[in-house]
C-alpha cells in the first residue's frame, strides 16, 4: 500500500513537471471568466496578448470609418452542407460551438481561409444585449462568430492561430426580431449540452441561411480573438447588416446552458460570455459600403434637424426674393424703362437682407 501511494505521488509530481515548461500558464489557466477574480482584466496576466496590440472587440463609430472600394463581396463555398455528415455540437464552458467542415471556405480575403467553428455571444435574460461589436456605442442582443484559418499557409486551426494572418472571423450581429428558423438547428439542441464538457452530433446545415441579408456590406479591420489567448492574428468581417432571431430564441441562448460541468456543486449560468470593446487608437475600418445619409429630417439629431431646417427656410426666402425681383422687373419693363428704375433699390434691399 504505501509503495503504490509513493507511486501515486510520484506520478501527479511527474506530470506537475511535466506541464510547467510546456504550459507558461497556470495549470488552471484554461479557468478564465468573464466576470469575478478570472475576469476580463485578469486576461492578461495569464495572456499577455490579452492586454496587447489589435485587441478586439471594438466599437463601430462614424469616426474610424473608411469607405474602400476594395472591399469585394465574400464567397462562401461548400456552405450547403448536407444533413447527413453532422456537425459536433459542443459546450466548452465559455461558448456554444459548432465545429465546421474543412471544405467549408470563405473566398475574397486574399488568401484562401477554411472554416474551423461557430459559436457565439450573448447577454441575460435582464440585460439582453451581448454583442461584442457595438456600433455607435449600441450593444446588439446576441453576436454569431464563423471562424476560419488561413489554409493557404497554415495546415489546421491550431497550428494557424498564433501565426501572422493564421484567422479570420466573420461576424453577425443579432438583433430581436422575427423568429429564424436557421438559428433553431443549433439553438433546437441546446438542451443536449448544456454542462460544460457535453457535445452532441446535430444534423449539417447550410451555414449560409445564419447570415444577413446583403452580406457585401460589411466593416473590416485588424483585430484579435476576444477571448484568451487573444491573439492579435485575426482579419475580422463583420456583417452591416444583422439577422433577426425571436424573443423566445434568445430565452434559449441565454437560459439553456452553464460554463460548468454537471456535477459541479456551484453552477454557474452561461451569461453575459461578452468581451469589452477594446481600445482603438490609430487604426482605422474599413468599410465596403457607401455610408449613404438617412432620408432628410428623419432619425437625424435635433442639431442635424435644426440646421437643414434654417439652410431650407434660407433657400426658399432667397427662392422667393429672385422670383419676386424677377416679376416686378418683367412688370415694369413692360410699364416702361423709366418707371422700372423706381423698384430697383427697394428690391435690392430685399434681397441683401436675406442672402
Ligand atoms: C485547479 O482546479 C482544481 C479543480 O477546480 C482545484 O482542485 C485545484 O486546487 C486548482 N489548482 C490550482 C493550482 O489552482
Ligand atoms: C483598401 O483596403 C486595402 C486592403 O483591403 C488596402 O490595402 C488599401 O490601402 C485600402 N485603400 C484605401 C484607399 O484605404
Ligand atoms: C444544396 O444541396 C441539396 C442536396 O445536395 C440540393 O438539392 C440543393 O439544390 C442545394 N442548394 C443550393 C442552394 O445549392
Ligand atoms: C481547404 O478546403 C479545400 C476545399 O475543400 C480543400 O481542398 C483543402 O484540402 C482544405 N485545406 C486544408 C488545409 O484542409
Ligand atoms: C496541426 O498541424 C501541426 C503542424 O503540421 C501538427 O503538428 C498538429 O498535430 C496539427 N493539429 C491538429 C489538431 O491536427
Amino acid at each position: 500500500m504505501p509503495l503504490r501511494s509513493l507511486h501515486a505521488a510520484a506520478v501527479l509530481l511527474l506530470v506537475a513537471l511535466k506541464e510547467q515548461p510546456s504550459s507558461p500558464a497556470p495549470l488552471n489557466g484554461s479557468k478564465w471568466t468573464y466576470i469575478g477574480p478570472d475576469g476580463e482584466k485578469s486576461w492578461s496576466k495569464t495572456y499577455p496578448s490579452c492586454g496587447g496590440l489589435l485587441q478586439s472587440p471594438i466599437d463601430l463609430h462614424d469616426d474610424i470609418l473608411r469607405y474602400n472600394a476594395s472591399l469585394r463581396p465574400l464567397a462562401f463555398q461548400g456552405y450547403n452542407q448536407s444533413a447527413s455528415p453532422q456537425f459536433v455540437l459542443t459546450n466548452n464552458g465559455h461558448s456554444v460551438k459548432v465545429k465546421l467542415p474543412k471544405d467549408m471556405q470563405v473566398r475574397g480575403l486574399g488568401a484562401r481561409y477554411n472554416a474551423s467553428q461557430l459559436h457565439l455571444h450573448w447577454g441575460d435574460k435582464n440585460d439582453p444585449h451581448g454583442s461584442e461589436h457595438t456600433v455607435g456605442g449600441e450593444h446588439f442582443a446576441a453576436e454569431l462568430h464563423i471562424v476560419y484559418y488561413n489554409s493557404d499557409r497554415y495546415p489546421n486551426d491550431s497550428f494557424a492561430k498564433d501565426k501572422p494572418e493564421g484567422l479570420a472571423v466573420v461576424a453577425v450581429l443579432i438583433e430581436v426580431g422575427s423568429s429564424n428558423p436557421a438559428y433553431d438547428k443549433i439553438f433546437d439542441h441546446l438542451k443536449d449540452v448544456k454542462y460544460k464538457g457535453q457535445e452532441v452530433f446535430i444534423p449539417g446545415f447550410s451555414i449560409e441561411e445564419l447570415l444577413p441579408e446583403r452580406p457585401e456590406e460589411y466593416y473590416r479591420y485588424k483585430g484579435s480573438l476576444t477571448t484568451p489567448p487573444c491573439y492579435p492574428t485575426v482579419l475580422w468581417t463583420v456583417f452591416r447588416n444583422p439577422v433577426q432571431i425571436s424573443q423566445e430564441q434568445l430565452m434559449k441562448l441565454e437560459t439553456d446552458l452553464y460554463c460548468t460541468h454537471m456535477d459541479d456543486p456551484s453552477p454557474r449560468e452561461m451569461v453575459n460570455n461578452f468581451r469589452r470593446v477594446q481600445k482603438f487608437d490609430e487604426r482605422l475600418v474599413y468599410v465596403s459600403f457607401q455610408q449613404v445619409p438617412d432620408p432628410p429630417c428623419t432619425g437625424l439629431s435635433p442639431g442635424i434637424v435644426l440646421s437643414v431646417a434654417l439652410a431650407c427656410g434660407l433657400g426658399i426666402c432667397i427662392v422667393l426674393a429672385v422670383s419676386i425681383w424677377l416679376l416686378r422687373r418683367r412688370k415694369s419693363s413692360k410699364k416702361g424703362a423709366n418707371k422700372g428704375v423706381i423698384y430697383k433699390p427697394a428690391i435690392k434691399q430685399e434681397t441683401e437682407a436675406h442672402a
